[in-house]
């Protein structure tokens, strides 16, 4: 009898352990940091545990060590599923999640010692660089070919927007780390003045776009049909949104840059294209959301439903925030404030987190083998404690942006400004703590979602020690690839 070929979950499952256990690390992180803007004696006076030092090790746990394993993981899930094919080379794959992990580990171990190129987002040194640059490599090399090897002519959506967030993540992250070593621990960068500072937020912006957006985006476009139990509502639709994100999203980040000497064209440009971005953005939320028609009743019984419904409409409420901060006259209220603050955390923790977690909970019985997670009920408490802590987190931040922006531009009669820069910080104390609370929150929410999936595994060890490898279905000729459960 020939050997029925099966999927290649075990490197899935690796993926799906750093996700949950960066996640726990990046969000403590970020709760410690919260902690000290709020009493900033909480650094006791140690060098490598100030906030300036803790505040890029939050930034990088969450964003690459969290969402990049969670997307990786998620990427190989899929690309197999709707190729009804086995990841092309297997240990080229083992060594991305191990080859990822050393440079989140160095990156992480590093920072907190000042050993930084100091540019947001992109902070880990040359030697780091180039070890991601050719994980990333590796990385594209196992898609791309799994994605050559599919048994189904026509390729699945969700592998589009992966397959863009591939190509453009490794473009930003070579051409914005091009440095010059001048030892083992320090480079410099090969642009210096406002030209750094545009390729600068050139990466950061898209790094939003195809690292926060593009990626998570292909995460939903496989798992809330899978989980609706439903074809994507339009899938034409979801073509011609992912063609015009892409070509809008790389001309929108100049609005990082408003009011600076960055020309005022380039500017303009920015803001133009930021309020063009909202059309796809809400292109692919509304299609996503319209997908549960027919499902809505999942709400009440699947928690995985309900983190990716409220994944959805963050994803929108946030997309509409930013296309609204980038309009010249409403960004000289909110840069510099924590509304920026809470913008970046309703796109963070409500659309990227939350959809990861949702996806998470889909994938994590399938890739162990289990009907379901271990416990419904503790899902339904992370969702609790998670949309409470993120809500806390956001009004909180939205009131202090507000202050901060009115306090900084009331002026007196006489023209001079009315309240000192500590006055604003005085004022703005008591939303920091109710911030703190919130975080406290959604961290104890992922601690939940570890021991969850820590249950599942076991049980999966109890009853089989092994996961049971799915067999890969015949395709039908010509089927056009589809998350529903025909696929596994
Ligand atoms: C327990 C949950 C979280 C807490 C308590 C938290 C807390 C914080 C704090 C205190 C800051 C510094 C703000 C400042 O400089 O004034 C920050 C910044 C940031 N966090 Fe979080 N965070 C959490 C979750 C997340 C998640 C899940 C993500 C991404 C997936 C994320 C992404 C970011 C980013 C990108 C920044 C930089 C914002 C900016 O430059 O304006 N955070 N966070
Ligand atoms: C249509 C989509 C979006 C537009 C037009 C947009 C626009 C903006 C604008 C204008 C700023 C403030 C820049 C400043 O004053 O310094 C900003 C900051 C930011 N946004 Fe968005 N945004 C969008 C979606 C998102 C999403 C979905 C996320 C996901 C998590 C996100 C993450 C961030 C981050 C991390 C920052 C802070 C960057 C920094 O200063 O460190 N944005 N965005």
């Amino acid at each position: 009898m020939p050997k029925t070929e099966t999927y290649n979950d075990h490197v899935v499952r690796l993926f799906l352990l750093a996700a949950a256990v960066w996640g726990i690390v990046g969000m403590f992180i970020g709760v410690l940091a919260a902690a000290q803007l709020a009493w900033p004696a909480l650094n006791f006076d140690v060098s490598w545990l100030t906030f300036s030092r803790i505040r890029a090790n939050h930034t990088f746990g969450v964003i690459f060590a969290f969402g990049g394993s969670a997307l990786m993981g998620t990427c190989y899930y899929v690309v197999q599923r709707t190729g009804h094919t086995r990841l092309a080379f297997g240990k080229l794959a083992m060594f991305t999640f191990w080859g990822w992990q050393l440079a989140l580990f160095l990156a992480m171990a590093t920072m907190p010692f000042g050993i930084t190129q100091s540019k947001e987002y992109a902070e880990p040194e040359w030697f780091i660089d180039l070890l991601v640059a050719v994980v990333w490599v590796a990385f594209g090399t196992v898609f791309f070919a799994t994605l050559a090897r599919r048994r189904i002519r026509h390729i699945y959506v969700a592998n589009w927007y992966y397959s863009a967030f591939i190509i453009a993540v490794g473009l930003l992250h070579i051409v914005n780390n091009l440095a010059v070593p001048v030892s083992l621990l320090k480079s410099y960068p090969i642009y210096s003045g406002v030209v750094d500072a545009m390729v600068q937020w050139w990466y950061g912006h898209n790094a939003v776009a195809f690292f926060l957006t593009a990626g998570f985006l292909g995460m939903m476009y496989y798992f809330v049909p899978r989980q609706a139990q439903q074809p994507l509502w339009s899938y034409r639709f979801s073509i011609v949104n992912f063609w015009a994100l892409i070509s809008v999203y790389m001309w929108a980040g100049s609005h990082h840059l408003l009011y600076s000497a960055l020309p005022d064209w380039v500017q303009s440009v920015g803001m133009a294209f930021s309020l063009i971005l909202l059309m796809p953005s809400f292109g692919s939320a509304a299609n996503g959301l319209l997908t549960f028609n027919g499902s809505w009743h999942k709400l009440r019984t699947d928690p995985a439903v309900k983190f990716m419904v409220l994944a959805l409409v963050f994803y929108g409420a946030s997309t509409f925030e930013g296309s609204m901060m980038a309009i010249k006259s409403v960004n000289s209220l909110t840069h510099y404030t924590d509304w920026t603050v809470a913008h970046v955390h309703s796109g963070a923790i409500g659309w990227v987190a939350m959809i990861t977690i949702g996806s998470l909970y889909a994938m994590a019985p399938r890739a162990l083998g289990r009907p379901a997670m271990h416990s419904i009920g503790a899902m339904d408490l992370h969702f609790r404690l998670h949309l409470s802590g993120l809500l806390l987190y956001i009004f909180a931040m939205w009131a202090a942006g507000a202050t901060e922006g009115l306090m900084w531009r009331a002026t007196s009669a006489d023209g001079s400004l009315k309240y000192s820069f500590i006055a604003s910080l005085i004022a703005i104390k008591p939303y920091y703590i109710v911030r703190l609370l919130g975080g406290v929150l959604v961290l104890s929410g992922m601690v939940v979602m570890a021991w969850n999936l820590w249950h599942t595994a076991a049980d999966a060890r109890a009853n089989l020690i092994k996961p049971i490898p799915v067999p890969i279905p015949e395709p039908e000729p010509h089927q056009v690839p589809s998350p529903l459960p025909a696929l596994g």
